[in-house]
């Protein structure tokens, strides 16, 4: 193969301190002396207004160390940013995290839009008008906030199936499979109660459909749409419930959850792609066969993370 011509890095775009110093009797240094960047200069005194400046500087870092003198969370954070993660990672290992992404868009959407909202069955559909016609942006979130809502469960669909076809329900991952399981019924709850609150003709008939399903359920259904309804039939304490179930049941519930999965994540590691060897185990030679120069396979004692 031809071999490349090496390609000669500008002095202009290198770093100060990574350019290297010409040679004495070269570029106008003479001979026999260090060029003037080695030489050790004495920094000029440094004014109040220099030091102040360098406090301010430096006091964001200050303040993080005071909280994390008393909270330890740098040892939390460390472990879970620099974690190691097995060979072969891939595209489809961001889909948990793009899931995630999209929880807090609609988390911080949400926030604002019920910041002009009100949970009224005479007044929803005009604040949500005023929300998409007056308010500034107003269009913007509330529109993040009704596709994002489509983009969450699409993403947590892909998400369950990549950890579904990549084995990573089995040991010791099963109790994070069923953590996943109860954030997708509430993330599919949060949908359902969501679509209620425009209060307009179709989310009003499609919620009377949703809870009518939710009714031929076994032995708990009539119970959960009787519970839905908040009455006997859709009106203004349905959307009261579905309001309180949007808007503080679930996301509290939703966050706890994400925490406990995150944590099981960071404490289990990631599973490899199942096309990934597992490491044999090392087996320890008898020292009579490293005398005769035959060794052990060298893998990892720890076989990789593969369950
Ligand atoms: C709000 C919903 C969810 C969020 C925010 C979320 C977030 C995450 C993140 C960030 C990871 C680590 C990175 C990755 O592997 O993609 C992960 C891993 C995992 N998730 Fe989820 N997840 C959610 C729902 C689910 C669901 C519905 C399931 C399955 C039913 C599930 C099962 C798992 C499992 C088993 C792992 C471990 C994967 C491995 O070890 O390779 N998650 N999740």
């Amino acid at each position: 193969m031809p071999k490349l011509p090496s390609l000669k890095i500008p002095d202009a775009v290198v770093p100060p301190p990574l350019r290297k110093p010409p040679k004495p009797g070269s570029k106008g240094v003479p001979k026999g002396e260090a060029p003037s960047d080695l030489k050790t200069e004495t920094p000029p005194a440094k004014t109040h207004g220099d030091r102040v400046l360098d406090q301010a500087k430096e006091a964001p870092a200050d303040v993080l160390a005071w909280v994390d003198t008393r909270m330890g969370g740098s040892g939390f954070l460390t472990g879970m940013l620099y974690r190691k993660v097995p060979k072969g990672t891939n595209w489809f290992y961001t889909l948990g995290s793009a899931t995630l992404f999209a929880f807090i868009v609609q988390a911080v959407t949400g926030v604002f839009l019920a910041m002009f909202y009100t949970p009224s069955a005479t007044q929803a559909y005009a604040s949500i008008s005023h929300i998409n016609n007056e308010v500034p942006l107003g269009a913007l979130v509330h529109g993040m906030h009704k596709w994002g809502s489509s983009v969450m469960v699409i993403l947590i669909f892909l998400h369950m199936g990549r950890t579904f076809f990549f084995g990573a329900y089995k040991y010791p991952r099963e109790l994070n499979w069923v953590i996943g399981v109860v954030l997708l019924i509430l993330t599919m709850t949060m949908a359902f109660t969501g679509y209620l609150l425009p209060f307009d003709q179709r989310s009003f008939w499609a919620s009377v459909v949703g809870i009518n399903i939710n009714g031929t359920g076994p032995v708990v259904g009539p119970y959960l749409s009787d519970f839905l309804r908040a009455g006997p039939e859709l009106g203004a304490t349905t959307l009261s419930r579905f309001y309180a179930i949007h808007m503080l049941l679930l996301p509290g519930a939703i966050i706890a959850l994400i925490g406990a999965h995150m944590y099981l994540v960071v404490k289990l590691g990631t599973t490899a792609p199942p096309w990934t060897k597992a490491e044999k185990p090392r087996v320890a030679a008898p020292v009579a066969q490293l005398d005769a120069g035959v060794e052990g396979n060298g893998a990892s004692p720890n076989g990789g993370s593969r369950s």
